[in-house]
């Protein structure tokens, strides 16, 4: 995309007044995310979009994300949108430290994570809405339709898929506006408090899956998932649904792995990242916590009905 690139640094500078240097972030899996600054020292975040990763159905329609993005921006959590451009978004720079797992681990962060989620899904809705469940359908489609490589006996555990979503919908949560995708490079902590970053797959959605998705993408134990779902709902009533919901992240993240790595291979090599890979691991997660004995009683507890 370097015509792209180049006509954004362009009216980058012409909206600065001033010349404008970038350099590339690591980290983004999907776009590319440049650090662009003045002589001066002021600096922004120039997310440049790949139509391909919408196009390949791993993210929202561009102009959608966009729309969501300000939406974000509005409640404080995500970053302030300056400037819109033809293929790229030019963002406030949080200047703070992107997490990584443990970060995201340490239980000082749960409470600044849960109002961060709180903050955000107490916002406007956002212009799109969201299931894991018909986000995993429309992955599995695209594998099936490109004729994909999936990890192995992906396909025998989509009855107990229908089995999740049967005991979610028996009482169904109100949706709110959800990024959807929070792994830990999506939050940047700047001192005070978790700002947000990232609107490729934002849409209403439960607010149970936010921090099950949360909790799948930063290894969290039972007993960590818990204190999340404490700091989040006040209590731990909804645990069960957000243990349900980690399972669910680790099931349809596996396809969104697979379809970038079948789909995206020019795109993955340059991102010197192993999508095949990723995909196997979270496949790994998922059936560890399907294979679990306790897993029927999760099934129950969300179903509103004890096991004898
Ligand atoms: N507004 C921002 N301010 C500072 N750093 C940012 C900002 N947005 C993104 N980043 C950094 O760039 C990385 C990749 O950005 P992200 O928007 O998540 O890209 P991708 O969609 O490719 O995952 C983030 O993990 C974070 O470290
Ligand atoms: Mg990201």
């Amino acid at each position: 995309m370097p015509d792209v690139l180049g006509s954004a640094l362009e009216l980058v500078s012409a909206w600065a007044g001033r010349p404008v240097t970038c350099t590339r972030l690591k980290g983004g899996l999907s776009h590319q995310i440049l650090r662009v600054e003045t002589g001066q020292g002021d600096r922004w975040l120039l997310r440049v979009l790949d139509p391909e990763v919408s196009a390949a159905g791993l993210g929202i329609p561009l102009d959608l994300e966009i729309v969501n993005t300000v939406r974000a921006a509005g409640t404080g959590v995500g970053a302030q949108v300056l400037l819109r451009l033809p293929g790229a978004v030019l963002l406030e720079y949080i200047d703070g430290v992107t997490l990584d797992a443990s970060a995201v681990r340490d239980p000082a962060m749960a409470p600044h994570v849960a109002e961060a989620c709180r903050r955000l899904h107490s916002g406007p809705r956002f212009a799109t809405d969201f299931s894991i469940f018909r986000k995993l359908e429309e992955l599995l489609g695209l594998c099936r339709a490109h004729e994909l490589k999936i990890p192995e006996g992906y396909e025998d555990r989509l009855p107990v898929v229908a089995e999740i979503e049967a005991a979610m919908d028996a009482r169904p949560a109100p949706t709110v506006p959800c990024h959807n995708d929070l792994l830990p490079a999506n939050l940047i902590f700047d001192g005070r408090r978790v700002r947000i970053v990232d609107y490729q797959l934002s849409g209403n959605n439960d607010p149970a899956f936010e921090l099950g998705d949360i909790a799948a993408e930063a290894d969290y134990d039972a007993e960590m998932a818990g204190r999340l779902t404490s700091a989040y709902f006040g209590d731990e009533t909804p645990a069960a649904r957000v243990q349900l919901y980690l399972i669910m992240s680790n099931l349809t993240w596996t396809l969104w792995f697979s379809v970038h790595h079948g789909l995206l291979a020019e795109h993955a090599a340059a991102a010197d990242f192993d999508y095949d890979a990723e995909a196997a691991a979270k496949f790994a997660k998922a059936t560890r916590d399907l294979d679990d004995p306790g897993f029927g009683r999760l099934i129950d507890d969300v179903r509103g009905r004890r096991r004898l």
